[in-house]
């Protein structure tokens, strides 16, 4: 699997001292409220996992799943959820949390879904965000990595679904995507 990596970009211990950072901060920033964190499935579930056991705060967890991709590198712009009902964030203090920030779009959509459930706060968590123009604006409030504009897999990122399970994040081969 590695094999098909251009090169690496984070190892596994890069990005757990970073998780570090962040849950430190959202711990901060959260003390003396509790905290609901709504994970997009299937991209941020390695990121959740090793993020949310590094906030020693209550919180609750909800997860929705969205696709937008459709096996391709490339976003449609669609954003299609898999399940009619949004989580009941009403009056919750809702941390977003998903796996990269590229051209909005994802999190555009559903953060435009859950203000329909009137939490009392929102704000968004990503590991990576890369640098470019976006097609939605949308601002992240924590922000793992920043990365150039290339397609990325591992740490839960996939192509077609696969690389999820690779510890690291790595630039993928460009002859592999298609
Ligand atoms: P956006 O809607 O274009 O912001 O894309 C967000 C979603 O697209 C993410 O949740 C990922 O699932 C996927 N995505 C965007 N860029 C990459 C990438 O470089 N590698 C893997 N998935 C990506
Ligand atoms: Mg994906």
């Amino acid at each position: 699997m590695q094999d098909d990596l251009e090169r690496v970009l984070f190892d596994e211990p890069t990005i757990l001292r970073r998780l570090d950072e962040i849950a430190a901060q959202i711990s901060r920033d959260y003390r003396d409220r509790e905290l609901t964190v709504v994970a997009v499935l299937n991209g941020s579930l390695v990121f959740m996992a090793d993020l949310m056991r590094r906030i020693p705060l209550p919180l609750k967890l909800d997860c929705l799943s969205v696709a937008s991709y459709h096996g391709k590198a490339q976003t449609s712009g669609e954003v299609i959820f898999n399940q009619v009902a949004a989580p009941d964030v009403k009056d919750r203090h809702v941390l977003l949390l998903d796996d990269i920030l590229d051209s909005g779009h994802t999190l555009a959509a559903i953060r435009e879904k859950l203000e329909t459930a009137q939490p009392r706060s929102m704000r968004v968590c990503v590991l990576l965000q890369k640098k470019k123009q976006r097609a939605r604006p949308v601002d992240a409030d924590y922000v793992g990595f920043e990365i150039e504009d290339e397609f990325v897999v591992g740490y839960g990122l996939d192509f077609d679904e696969r690389y999820r399970n690779l510890p690291c994040i790595g630039v993928l081969r460009k002859e592999l995507i298609k």
